[in-house]
């Protein structure tokens, strides 16, 4: 069975080649410990309206740091999306397998009961100038395997999605995902709960 622990040892079982639409060739794989760098420029590089809609604890080398030193440490998976040959890092795609508290409750009112050993949560943030061309719904077949090959059959989205954030609601829907219902966020905003039911794709087993 694949674990945290197992994808740190042989990042390879999750590295897919691809090539964007617009041309670009493309690395999809498992954050590295040796990524602190490229993980900062490309936090760094995250307008303000991105960081909005995708907030991390912070935007530097020391966060970039904290996020590769906890590489198969705690309960969270991080792939990037790596252009080649530059080995620009243009994509972070998060999982945690964890599911807080708060999150139980909003979706036992909504009448779902989540359960770590099948759900995971997902939050998907792409470079500025990647967003919009499709490059996240190319990808997603690829978060969908990674989900089932952790054994889970459903991903609901990590934080909710902020209701001003259309883009980001259009991809999610276009990918499957249902809307549970809205919740105000401790900053007052209005976010969406989301969740997507991890069908086996055609061969895979259920
Ligand atoms: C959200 C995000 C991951 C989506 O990835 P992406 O590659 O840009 O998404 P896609 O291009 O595959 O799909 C976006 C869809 O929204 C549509 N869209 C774009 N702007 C829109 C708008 N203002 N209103 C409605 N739909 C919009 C696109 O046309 C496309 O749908 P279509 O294929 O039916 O035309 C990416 O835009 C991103 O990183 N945004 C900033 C961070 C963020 O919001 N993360 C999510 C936090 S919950």
């Amino acid at each position: 069975m694949l674990t945290l622990a197992r994808i740190a040892e042989d990042p390879g079982t999750l590295t897919h080649r691809l090539e964007s639409r617009d041309g670009a060739r493309l690395v999809f794989r498992p954050l590295a410990p040796g990524d602190a760098q490229g993980l900062a420029d490309f936090l760094a590089g995250l307008s303000p309206e991105s960081r909005r809609f995708s907030t991390f604890d912070g935007y530097d080398l020391a966060a970039a740091r904290e996020l590769c030193a906890a590489i198969a440490r705690y309960d969270k998976l991080r792939l990037v999306l790596e252009e080649e040959p530059s080995a620009r890092i243009v994509g972070l795609l998060e999982f945690s397998l964890a599911l807080p508290p708060g999150d139980v409750e909003r979706y036992r009112r909504a009448g779902i009961r989540l359960d770590e050993t099948t759900d995971c949560r997902f939050g998907p943030t792409l470079a500025d100038d990647h967003q919009g061309k499709g490059l996240a719904t190319q990808v997603f077949p690829l978060v969908r395997q990674v989900a089932r090959r952790l054994r889970k059959r459903r991903i609901i989205l990590w934080g909710g999605v902020l209701a001003d954030n259309p883009r980001a609601i259009r991809y999610y829907e276009k990918n499957g995902f249902h809307r549970v219902g809205t919740f105000t966020g401790p900053d007052a905003q209005t976010s969406l709960d989301m969740i997507l039911n991890l069908e086996p794709a055609p061969g895979e087993q259920a």
